[in-house]
């Protein structure tokens, strides 16, 4: 391992600097092995904010989740994007948006989130119960009604991965499906595995076929081919449209942001799909709750389970689903490790709470690292159990959560926070809702047993939801066949 001497010694006023002969690359591996013990461990020696060396870079950890609002409201000193607008370029092969060649883009991209929100979220919502009873139908549901086996990692990536797709960027001509679809997916996943080494910054030219794979994945996108497409989503469109009115731009590099968002839109959401789904089948109590829940809000709107009928949630619908949305955030606590990045633009010192300050030098990377506060048996009783009505108190979503007392205003952070923050937050989780919905309402199903727990894979610690470490075996078969019996 190459070691460096640090050159940096540490400031009055500075947090603890984690110092003397690092091995660098050493810190960089072992944080990612085992981020969330590595942090304790250093928390345990340096106290709530430290600054560590990690793959030449000065992060300053904050690890005490009561102050996280002072990161997360700081806007001038600490950059939100910058470090995105690095990377993203980097691993999906555009050029950068806030270089000065696209004057102007980087605000309506921003703006464009917007269609992932609020009222557009009916028109997202009713294409993709669509989408996913196509897929459900056409691939699980139709034909033979006796019990079947399927992994069930491989079970969600098929089926979110199509009907996300097919919502965002729409149906090909004259027919529901794109052709091609399992080839994008397995590529899709053989790019996703390198997916972690392109944010560290390895050049892809080293990574085997990766540049292939990827320059096939973003041809898949190219403008010509999407103008074909119908049924695309609002987002999308105004993306696409967006792209248009720079001459500059060639029609590969449109094709790689339309690439990134299809990165964006499935790489967190089928492992969170996954981990959702493993929790309420392996938990019975849990699993008969979210049952009876999504069976009750039916009945009310008159619409008992027909299997021969296509079902539809509206969003109101979906949003009162209480128990399953607890559900679903409960396994996004315990799978999620993003890490929330903001990059000092000048030497300057960051008020914490009280008379607290640290001083920040320009270029240091401010991190939030919400993994610990998710394990935090502080704020979590036995963190590490999986309890589907965490979020739940008195019929209403719990949101109180304390530490030290005092009540924490972040306490629950898969999606990033402040300015960062996910913009296809709700339609992730609607979505979600709505796949977990319909297996409930169409499948019987269970984890076919003597199998180990599943644990997570921390390989994209730092990155998003956590992949699981190996796939599970599940049975499944139409529900309907049972109660033709
Ligand atoms: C950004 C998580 C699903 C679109 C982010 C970030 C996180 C995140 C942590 C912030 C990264 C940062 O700090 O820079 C998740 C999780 C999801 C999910 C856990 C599923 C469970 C989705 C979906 C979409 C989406 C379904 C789109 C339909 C985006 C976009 C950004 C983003 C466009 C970049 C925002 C920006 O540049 O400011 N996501 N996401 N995400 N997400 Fe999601």
């Amino acid at each position: 391992l190459i070691s460096v001497r640090f050159s940096r010694t540490r400031r009055d006023g500075e947090p603890p600097l984690v110092n003397g002969w690092i091995p660098f690359l050493g810190k960089a591996l072992e944080f990612r092995k085992n981020a969330h013990g590595f942090l304790a461990e250093h928390k345990e020696q340096h106290g709530d904010v430290f600054t560590v060396l990690i793959a030449g870079k000065y992060m300053t950890f904050i690890m005490n989740p009561l102050l996280y609002p002072y990161v997360i409201k700081h806007g001038k000193q600490l950059d939100f994007h910058e470090f995105s607008d690095q990377v993203a370029p980097v691993t999906f092969g555009y050029p950068p948006v806030r270089s000065g060649k696209f004057p102007g883009m980087d605000e309506h991209i921003q703006r464009s989130f917007r269609l992932l929100q609020g009222d557009n979220l009916d028109n997202l919502t009713e294409s993709m119960m669509g989408n996913l009873m196509l897929v459900f139908h056409k691939d699980y549901l139709d034909g033979e009604s006796e019990w079947r086996t399927e992994s069930m990692y491989q079970f969600c990536n098929s089926v979110m991965f199509e009907a996300t797709f097919l919502t965002m960027y729409g149906k090909p001509a004259h027919t529901n499906r794109h052709s091609g679809m399992v080839t994008l997916r397995q590529d899709f996943v053989k790019f996703d595995n390198m997916f972690p080494l392109l944010i560290a910054r390895i050049p892809i030219s080293l990574l085997g076929g990766t540049k292939t794979i990827r320059d096939k994945l973003i041809n898949y996108f190219h403008p010509q081919r999407m103008s074909t497409w119908s049924n695309t989503s609002g987002f999308i469109k105004e993306r696409a449209a967006l792209f248009e009115q720079y001459d500059c731009m060639g029609d590969v590099d449109k094709a790689a942001h339309h690439f990134a968002i299809l990165w964006a839109s499935v790489g967190n959401t089928v492992p969170a799909t996954f981990w959702a789904m493993y929790y309420l089948l392996t938990h019975p109590e849990a699993l008969a709750v979210v049952r009876e829940e999504i069976h009750c809000v039916l009945k009310v709107s008159g619409l008992e389970a027909d299997h021969n009928r296509d079902i539809t949630f509206t969003r109101e619908q979906l949003d009162s689903l209480l128990y399953l949305e607890s559900s679903i955030n409960e396994s996004l606590r315990l799978s999620s490790a993003s890490m929330n990045i903001r990059v000092a633009q000048e030497d300057f010192s960051l008020r914490l709470e009280g008379e607290r300050s640290i001083g920040v030098r320009k270029g240091d990377i401010i991190s939030l690292y919400p993994q610990s506060m998710h394990m935090d048996p502080e704020i979590y009783e036995n963190p590490e159990m999986y309890k589907f009505d965490r979020y739940v108190e008195d019929g209403k979503e719990k949101t109180d959560f304390y530490k030290d007392g005092q009540k924490l205003k972040y306490y629950r952070m898969p999606f990033g926070s402040g300015s960062t923050k996910c913009p296809g937050r709700y339609f992730a989780v609607n979505e979600i809702k709505q796949f977990l919905s319909l297996l409930l309402l169409h499948f019987d199903m269970e984890v076919v047993e003597g199998q180990e727990p599943c644990s997570l894979d921390s390989s994209r610690a730092g990155l998003g939801i956590l992949l699981p470490a190996t796939d599970v075996q599940i049975y499944y078969r139409p529900r309907q066949a049972r109660e033709e019996e």
